[in-house]
């Protein structure tokens, strides 16, 4: 039986494969945490309605044992579910013997060292079963949009974010590289249907160690046609918007298990702040930070402090050319800055979006290459697109992972996905 909503099933009675997660037991009465897949639920065993000798099988049986049982789903306003269900039989699967991960505290290498089982605790099942939301939701916002999904490959001649992070590869007789970014392919797919998104596995060999950083991470890619800056700005404002509430009523119950602060997540919502780069770095200044200097990089502090000074997601934007990527539009109306903007998530969750117009003159994106040194037979195909009909465009990419962290208000992403891939971390 598929049981995904057990409240759907309130006052019947029905069989659940499901885990032992947690036990506890008195002479008369024990009380299980069940995990059922799609979540966990409380169930009671009473000695007066198993019988002596099950009741004493069932509550000596170790934490993990999967087993069928078949009860009554209750009502139970003080469970987060609030439902539990009233043991009447059981079967048991498979016993399981010395699980590591018990309910006491455990290092954090500990538990990645077993992240295929870590995966099982109730924390954990809650953060992936938000990040599988933001995934739907993500669907149908840009289906309802009318974005068309495609899927650039994996496998790639090009370095859309510089070349010093790249994974390499033999590609046969060639050199490949693993995907830092699908956006020159969606570039292309939006020349072709106007609006599209990816997503998708990418790759950095970033010798970051940071609660911030993965080597491999999801990314979801919208670009656009007849797009510009503040038409794509308001897309990605619409886009967040729409996953805080999507999460907000779907996710509920995980929510309050994460303790969640929902008030600074509600509050997010909305119109998101902008502040240009020169501005940016001016109010760090203002402030006592004496270690930036226009030109530089933001550091997760610096990030920090400016979400801190407003309580929504804020909108850096106008970077200067030189620390921006080659394929982005220098604006018209102030020479040396691109038409780009970070995503500032608040609560120092760092930065969840990158995006950009991109150049759409031949001339002046050719010159580009050749200024960033780039292998230029391996972008000719993407020169080839202001070539033909060329038109205005747009585009970001939204790190799933780090949006999850932020909207589940965990600190550390190698907890938003299944399994991570970080600097000194390849297995499980
Ligand atoms: O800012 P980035 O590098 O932008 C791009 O790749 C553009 N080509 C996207 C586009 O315009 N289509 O990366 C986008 C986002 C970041 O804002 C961040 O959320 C996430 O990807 N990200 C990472 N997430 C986890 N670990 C890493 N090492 C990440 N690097 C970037
Ligand atoms: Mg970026």
């Amino acid at each position: 039986m598929n049981i995904n909503n057990l409240k759907e099933q309130l006052g019947k009675k029905i069989t659940l494969g499901a885990w032992i997660a947690n036990k506890r037991s008195s002479g008369k009465i024990a009380f299980f945490q069940l995990r059922y897949g799609a979540g966990f639920i409380q169930a009671i065993a009473l000695k007066e309605n198993l019988g002596e000798e099950k009741y004493q099988e069932l509550r000596h049986l170790p934490q993990e044992t999967s087993l069928k049982v078949t009860g009554l789903i209750k009502e139970n306003d003080r469970e987060i579910s609030g439902i539990e269900l009233e043991i009447e039989d059981f079967e048991i699967i498979s016993i399981a013997h010395d699980y590591p991960i018990t309910p006491k505290e455990h290092g954090v290498e500990f538990l990645a060292d077993n992240r295929h089982i870590w995966i099982r605790s109730k924390k954990q099942h809650a953060i992936l079963t938000v990040r599988n939301q933001i995934i739907k939701s993500t669907y149908d916002f840009f289906e309802k949009e009318g974005f068309l999904k495609l899927d650039p490959p994996i496998l790639t001649s090009s370095a859309p974010e510089g070349t010093t992070e790249l994974f390499n590869t033999k590609y046969f007789e060639e050199e490949a590289y693993l995907s830092q970014s699908g956006q020159l392919y969606m570039e292309a797919c939006a020349m072709a249907f106007g609006k599209v998104f990816s997503f998708g596995p990418t790759f950095r060999a970033e010798k970051s160690k940071t609660r911030r950083h993965l080597i491999e991470f999801w990314m979801i890619e919208p670009e656009m046609a007849f797009c510009n800056h503040d038409e794509s700005l308001k897309i990605q404002e619409a886009y967040v918007n729409y996953l805080i509430t999507n999460v907000m009523e779907k996710c509920e119950e995980q929510l309050r298990v994460l303790g969640r602060d929902l008030e600074s997540l509600n509050n997010a919502r909305g119109e998101f702040p902008r502040i240009k780069y020169k501005d940016a770095i001016q109010l760090l200044k203002d402030n006592g930070f004496d270690d930036i200097e226009y030109g530089d990089d933001f550091g997760s502090p610096h990030e920090t402090f400016i979400a801190n000074s407003y309580n929504k997601p804020v909108f850096i934007t106008h970077w200067p050319v030189d620390i921006k990527p080659f394929y982005m539009k220098e604006d018209p109306n102030e020479p040396g800055v691109v038409l780009c903007a970070d995503l500032i998530a608040p609560e120092g969750y760092g930065e969840i979006i990158g995006g950009s117009q991109r150049i759409d003159d031949y001339d002046k994106l050719l010159e580009n290459i050749k200024k960033h040194e780039l292998n230029e037979e391996a972008y000719n195909w993407y020169l080839e697109l202001r070539k033909y009909g060329s038109v205005e465009h747009s585009g970001f990419g939204l790190g799933l992972e780090r949006t999850v962290a932020w909207i589940t208000g965990n600190g550390h992403v190698r907890e938003t996905i299944p399994f991570p891939r970080l600097l000194n971390r390849l297995t499980p």
